[in-house]
Parts: C-alpha cells; structure tokens; sequence
C-alpha cells in the first residue's frame, strides 16, 4: 500500500524550518520526520506509520523506547544526570565490569567512556601511539570510522568526507578491504581473498612504503558497514592477527556498527575466533543515548591520569540506558538476532532468485547486506535503482538506508520479530519491483 502525499503537511512545515537553522551538512535521506516510536514501529508527525529496517542506523538495538530502558533512565534522571568523570559513580563502573566480562579476549579489559563512536575511535588512535611508542597505521578502503580529525584520516567510504579538510592525520596509509565480491588483489593457489589483502599487506605496504617498526596499529571494521555492509572471508582476521604478532602491531577492532550483540554474537570479530587487543564500541551500546567505550586489553591501557579525558564520559544516563540495553540483549535479544538474521537471509536468496537486479546478499545475525547491480556478470554497481528502492520503500511504509555504492542495509532493532521481517521484505520486494520497471 502507497502512503498519500509524503510527507505530509507537518513534515514539510518542520523541514523548512530545519533548512533554516541546521547545518547543511547532514546528508538527509528521505524526508521522514519522527514523531515516536515503539520497538521496531515508527510514526511521522503527520501519523504516517512506518517499519523500521535501519534502527537510527543500527542504533536502536533494543527497539525504540524499549519500557526497562526507558525506566533505568528514568530511575537515573531523578538521582542525578551528570557528575564529571573527575569524580566516580556505580553505574559507570558496573558497565566497565560488564565490558570487561563480554570483551572478546581472555585478557581483563578497561575502558574508557566516549560520547560517540568516533571519539572512541580518536580514543584508540590516541591510545595506540601512547602505548606502542610508534605514530604510524593502517586502515581500510571503504571505511568509516567518523569525521572527527583523526577518525575521518582511516574514513575512506567516499572523498567527500575528506574534501575541503586537508591537512588530515599525518600517518594512514589504507589497505585494500578484503571483499569476497569484488576482490581488487590477485589471489595465490590456496588463499581466500583475506589472506591475500594480508599478503599484500605485508609485501606491499610494510617492506615497501611503511617500516614494519613505525606502525602502531591496525584499525578496521570488523564487518565494513557505510563500505557496503561486507563481510570478510574467514581467512582474514587469523592471517591479520599473525602480521600483528610478528611485527608488534595492535589490532584494533572498529565494532561500532556491528558490535553489540547485531551479528548474533556480542562482537562480530567472535564469528573469526581472534582475540584483538582494543574495540571501540557505540550506536547500539546504549539504544540511543550517546555513548561509545574504547575497550582494550588491560596490558595496553596504560596511560597516565590526565593524559586523556573528557567531560561527559560514564554519562549516568548513558550508563543506565546501557546497562539495561545489555542485559535485554544478554537475554533474548542476541539470539533473536542470529535466528531472525538466518530467516531474513534465506527470505532474501529467494528474492534475489526473483530478482537478477540483486548481485550479492549477505552478512551476518540481523547486519545484511543487499548488493545491486546492473548485471551479474560485469557487477557494474546499480546506484539509481538502490536509492529507487530506499525512496520507494519509504512510500510504503518501510524506512531504509543505502551504503557502499549500490547496497541497501538491512540493520533493524535486534528485537524484530519474524512476522515484521516478512512484513517488512514483502514491502522490499514490491519497492523493488517497482524501481525495476522504473528503472527500465
Ligand atoms: C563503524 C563506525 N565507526 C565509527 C562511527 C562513528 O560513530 P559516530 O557517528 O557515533 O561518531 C560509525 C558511524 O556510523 C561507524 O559506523
């Protein structure tokens, strides 16, 4: 069914007026404009209902306003909303010991609070200097990791987010991201397509550009998101983590996006069996509330008071909505997010055999990624007909966000039922449909 007139009057009132007084820099989408929302169920101010396929980009993990976040936030507000983080209280510590029990390495864990996730990416940039002495990094193409200076350096999604802010960080030097789809590195008899990024890690990047001893880390996103949602071959991360022990190098984990329970697991690098030596967290750590943590091993967070901090960090109304969005996690939501992931990506296979429009479906738990192209076998990326289906899906009723060239991401709370997965990819399948014959 077709929603009338999107958007409606209220909608179109309120979005002028934002033109008028917001930075233009926000890259909108559609024009959706929120009046609330109830798990996996949003309404517009004009009382448009729609579903929610991209959770405030993969944020919501417990759905919207979930009622035990809400009371814990609600508990903390009466108690107090802010001390500094010169000072201590309980609910910031209980989510360290909890941080420290989930981490994915045996080592024990400390973290540091952020108010987002590329200040918590800064946080391991910052970190990994001071710990290792050395300046110098690796990161990926296609990656995001956020715009704050040091963060936007290792962003390489696309060259606007560079454009018009050079001089960047000094010392990034970017890697090819192993896509099983769209491998750019030849690959040896015997090795998947990470094995070989890592190859030509090692040949190319650290014998021949970057000395080996002047590298402090290497940041990636466990499961690239804004890239294109691609989920890397098995080979990869062991091969990563043996370059990393032979040359001292950290590996550091960018679990922003798909951390947090998405992937059916708390963290999306526990599906390669590494253990790597820091993460960085945020989006759906909290259901919404700002918050990120840079979570490393105990041996490797080892600064100094005061030689980094901030104001906001251990939040207490972060850390309550925390609390109480792990634990819902801890207790169904995970699960529900490996089963009702599996059954979207069989439900998915059976539109792409309906569909010669989608190249490539995958992912793992409820973090996938739907690939559009104008043909399989050139692969040549469907950018047009990706933001048809995003616009035409909003016309019905179903909120979706693109990322990579020409994917839509399937990202929604962790508590999405299967009967609002079939809703919801009945509707995909009639946007698609429709953009197809547009498209002709
Ligand atoms: C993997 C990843 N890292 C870092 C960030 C930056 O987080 P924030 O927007 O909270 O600063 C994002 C945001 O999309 C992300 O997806």
């Amino acid at each position: 069914m077709i929603i009338p007139n999107l958007p409606g009057p209220k909608a179109k009132a309120m979005i002028e007026r934002d033109g008028k007084v917001i930075s233009p820099s926000y890259p909108r989408g559609y024009p959706f404009v929120m009046d609330h929302g109830k798990g996996s169920e949003v309404w517009d101010v004009d009382g448009n209902r729609f579903l929610d396929f991209m959770g405030g980009i993969a944020v919501v993990s417990t759905g919207y306003s979930h009622p035990k976040v809400v009371k814990a936030v609600q508990e903390q507000a009466e108690k107090f909303l802010h001390i500094s983080s010169d000072f201590y209280h309980e609910g910031w510590i209980k989510l360290a010991e909890k941080l420290d029990e989930i981490a994915p390495f045996k080592e024990d864990a400390l973290s540091f609070m952020t108010n987002s996730g590329t200040e918590a990416v800064e946080t391991a940039i910052k970190l990994a200097r001071y710990h290792t002495k050395r300046s110098n990094f690796i990161g990926f193409t296609g990656a995001f990791h956020g715009r704050t200076m040091g963060a936007v350096t290792f962003t390489a999604s696309k060259a606007k987010y560079h454009g018009g802010f050079y001089p960047l960080m000094n010392g990034v030097t970017h890697a090819p991201f192993p896509n099983p789809y769209r491998p750019v590195i030849y690959r040896r008899k015997g090795e998947d397509d990470g094995e070989a990024v890592v190859r030509y890690m090692e040949n190319e990047i650290l014998n021949q550009i970057l000395p080996p001893k002047d590298v402090a880390g290497i940041l990636v996103e466990t499961i690239q998101g804004e890239g294109g949602y691609i989920v890397p071959p098995d080979g990869f991360y062991p091969a990563l983590r043996k370059l990393c022990d032979k040359y001292g190098i950290l590996m550091i984990l960018d679990e922003v996006q798909c951390g947090m329970g998405r992937t059916g697991k708390w963290w999306a690098i526990e599906h390669f069996g590494v253990e790597p030596d820091m993460i960085t967290s945020a989006k759906g750590i909290a259901s919404g509330l700002p918050l990120g943590a840079c979570i490393a091993r105990k041996s490797v967070m080892d600064w100094a008071a005061g030689t980094h901090g901030n104001t906001y960090g251990g939040n207490p109304l972060s850390c309550a909505a925390s609390l109480a969005t792990i634990d819902l996690i801890e207790n169904g939501f995970m699960q529900n997010a490996a089963e009702v992931g599996a059954y979207a990506m069989d439900a998915l296979e059976e539109i792409k055999a309906r569909h010669p429009s989608i190249g490539d479906v995958r992912g793992k738990g409820l973090m996938i990624g739907v690939e559009f192209v104008k043909d399989r076998e050139t692969k040549e990326p469907a950018s047009e007909l990706t933001e048809r289906v995003v616009e035409l899906g909003y016309e019905r009723g179903l909120l979706m966000l693109s990322c990579g060239k020409s994917v839509i991401r399937i990202a929604p709370p962790l508590s999405m039922s299967k009967s609002e997965m079939d809703e919801g990819l009945k509707i995909f399948e009639d946007a698609l449909t429709a953009a197809e014959k547009v498209n002709k």
